[in-house]
Order: C-alpha cells, then structure tokens, then sequence
C-alpha cells in the first residue's frame, strides 16, 4: 500500500483550478517531486498534504486512512520552507529542541530526542555551536533535523534551495540526495527547476496548469516523454510537426513537412494521418562534414546557422532544407577546442531510428 495517496484532489480559487483532478501514490522511503513552473499549483497540493488548506474535491489517505478531517498539527507530516529559516541566537541543539519545547514536552524527552535527531543527521558534535559557526550543508543538516524531531512519516519541502546561488545549491543537492538515504524518511519535494528535481529524484509529477501531466522516474521522463509539455520543460529538445505515414510493430514513418519522411520508434497508439510532433534531443543528433560516410538510415545535409559555446559541449543549430532547424549537440573533448564547426558550414545531421519519439497532437 502507498504511504500517501491523493485520489482526484481539486482546489478552486473563484474560477482558477489551481490544482485540478490530481491523483498520486507516493511510497514510503521515496524521494518524490512536484515540478512544474510557476504558479501550477505545487504549493496548493502541498499545503493540502500538510493540512493547512483543504481541497474542495477528492480524498488524501495515509497508509489506507483518510486524513482529510485531522488539523494540521495532527498530521504526521512536517513541512521545510524556503532557506530552512534557523534562529540565529539558539544553539543547534536548541534549534532542534524549539519543536518539542513549543510542545510542552518534558525537559528529559526533549533532551533524548535532540540526540537521536542530531545522530541521524550525523551532527552530534556540533551541538552547542551557533548557526553562523556552522556550513551551509550543516545548516541545512541542523533544519532536517529539528523536522524529524516530531518523527514524521514525511517531510515536505517547499522550493527549500530556491534562495541560494548556483554552486551553493549543487553542493546542497548533493548533501540532500545523501541525508533522505541515510535517514529512509520519504520526501515530497517541490521545485520549479528541472535539473534540480531529475539529479534529486526517485520520481518526479510534471505538473501543468494544475494537472498532472507524466508521472515518472526521471530517465523515463527524459527518455519517454508522454507529450509536447513534458518533452519541452524537461531538458532541450527539438519538437518537429510531423505526421503519421506508416506504421508497423516497430517503427513508424514519419512526415516532417519540408524535410521529408524520417523513421521512429513505434508509439502505441500513433495510426497513420495522425498529426503531432517528432521529439529529438540534441544530444541524439549527430553531426558531421557532409562528405563524411553515413550508416544511420535518417540524415540530412544543412547548413550552421548559429551555435552556443557553453565550455564542455557546443549547441549547433542546423538549418535543413525548407528552412527547418535542428538543435545538435556535441561534446568538446579536445582540449581548448570551442567549436568543430563554423557559422555558415555545410554538415550533415544524422540520428538513429530508434531515437525520438512521436507525441500525439
Ligand atoms: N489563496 C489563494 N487565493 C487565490 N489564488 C491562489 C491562492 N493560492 C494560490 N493561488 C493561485 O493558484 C495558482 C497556483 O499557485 P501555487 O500553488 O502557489 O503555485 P506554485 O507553487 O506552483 O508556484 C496560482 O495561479 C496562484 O495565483
Ligand atoms: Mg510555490
């Protein structure tokens, strides 16, 4: 059984569904993350979860036990809000403590389950230091674990790392991707930046609009995306109009309007004269000198239209006959080489049949 089961929640302010006929199975243990952009309701679900708001449809169950009636500081749930949010003038120890304190708990308990939540996030020495004599990555160990003090079945985490700067950030993901395996407490998640939920992830909801649009692990989001929304927010991608010529039980033929017919892996329920889009992400692409010899069965001849140096691979953007553009990507590995190609070169693109995948209109 899932530990947290959201059965067709909807919430309305006046005529916007912020969250919108959404249904999940979250497992105990795991690392789940809503994604999506701004303003598509992952707070709303959130807060929901949490008990702080309450939707106007649908049913939110605990280990099999709808939770829909109990008050928030019933719920065996504990929220992180952004930057972890420490008092500067206690020590960690008291940071930790504040929780049970508040909670008129006895001095003796408070002082046994400081230790065991410092222990699990492995902070017992740093006890009586301040929250400026400490690192960021400790910091953050000192917010989990005043959140675990309660012994919580899970954590939510509201957009926690949106504040901190790039390499800040990476370094915190890093430490945080460690602390929910060592602790096994399953985290809801929330983020509106993609690498970040894709690095952190056991799986991720896309969500849109107040939907959910794929439910799925991360390498099957990137690699199997359900539909144009998904293919687009997760990663680069390059999402050609195309439509259904042929199919048989393993690949398709496709139509890409001025470029001709291209070859694609099968899609389920893709039937011939349907119209969608051929997703293809750049680093599928190959790219060569046009003389250069072709094995792949989809390859075309264009020309470099532009390209973006970003250090260790070089975006090449591909202008193919009847004006289409393809993104191609190519790592540079020969040291202090920028580019392999020119602006204004003429190349030939190249991926296999079985890369991309058609996205139903
Ligand atoms: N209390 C509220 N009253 C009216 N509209 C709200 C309220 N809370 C959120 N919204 C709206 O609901 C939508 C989803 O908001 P939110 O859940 O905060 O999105 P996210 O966290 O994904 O950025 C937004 O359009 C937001 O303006
Ligand atoms: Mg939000």
């Amino acid at each position: 059984m899932a530990l947290l089961e959201l059965r067709n929640i909807t919430r309305r302010f006046g005529e916007l569904r912020a969250v919108d006929d959404v249904n999940i199975a979250i497992e105990a243990g795991e690392f789940f993350t809503l994604l999506g952009p701004s303003g598509c309701g992952k707070t709303t679900l959130l807060r929901m979860i949490a008990g702080f708001d309450r939707p106007d449809a649908g049913s939110i169950l605990l280990d099999g036990r709808d939770i829909g009636e109990m008050p928030p500081e019933k719920r065996p749930v504990h929220t992180v809000f952004q930057s972890y949010a420490l008092f500067p003038h206690m020590t960690v120890a008291q940071n930790v403590a504040f929780p049970l304190r508040m909670a008129g708990k006895p001095a003796v308990e408070i002082a046994t389950r400081v230790a065991e939540a410092l222990e699990q996030v492995h902070l017992e020495e740093l006890a009586q230091r301040y929250p400026d004599e400490v690192s960021g990555g400790q910091k953050q160990r000192v917010a989990l674990a005043r959140a675990l003090v309660n012994r919580p079945r899970m954590l939510l985490l509201d957009e926690p790392l949106g504040a901190l700067d790039a390499k800040l950030r990476e370094r915190m993901q890093i430490e945080l991707i460690a602390l929910q395996r060592e602790v096994g407490i399953t985290f809801v998640f929330v983020t509106h930046s993609q690498p970040e939920a894709l690095a952190l992830s056991h799986r991720i909801a896309v969500m849109n609009d107040g939907r959910i649009e794929q439910i799925d692990t991360p390498s099957r989001l990137y690699g199997f995306p359900r539909n144009r929304f998904v293919a687009d927010f997760i990663g680069n991608c390059n999402l050609l109009g195309a439509t259904v010529v042929e199919t048989t039980a393993h690949e398709l033929t496709l139509d890409l309007r001025s470029l001709g017919r291209v070859v694609a892996p099968a899609a389920g329920n893709a039937r011939v004269g349907q119209q969608g889009a051929f997703a293809l992400r750049p680093e599928q692409v190959r790219i060569t000198p046009a003389a250069a010899a072709h094995e792949l069965r989809n390859h075309f001849v264009g020309k470099v239209h532009d390209l973006l140096y970003v250090g260790d691979v070089t975006t090449y953007v591909v202008e193919l006959p009847g004006g289409l553009r393809l993104e191609a990507l190519l790592a540079n590995s020969a040291p202090g080489r920028a580019r392999v190609f020119e602006i204004g070169e003429t190349v030939r693109v190249a991926w296999r049949h079985d890369a991309g995948s058609f996205l139903p209109e």
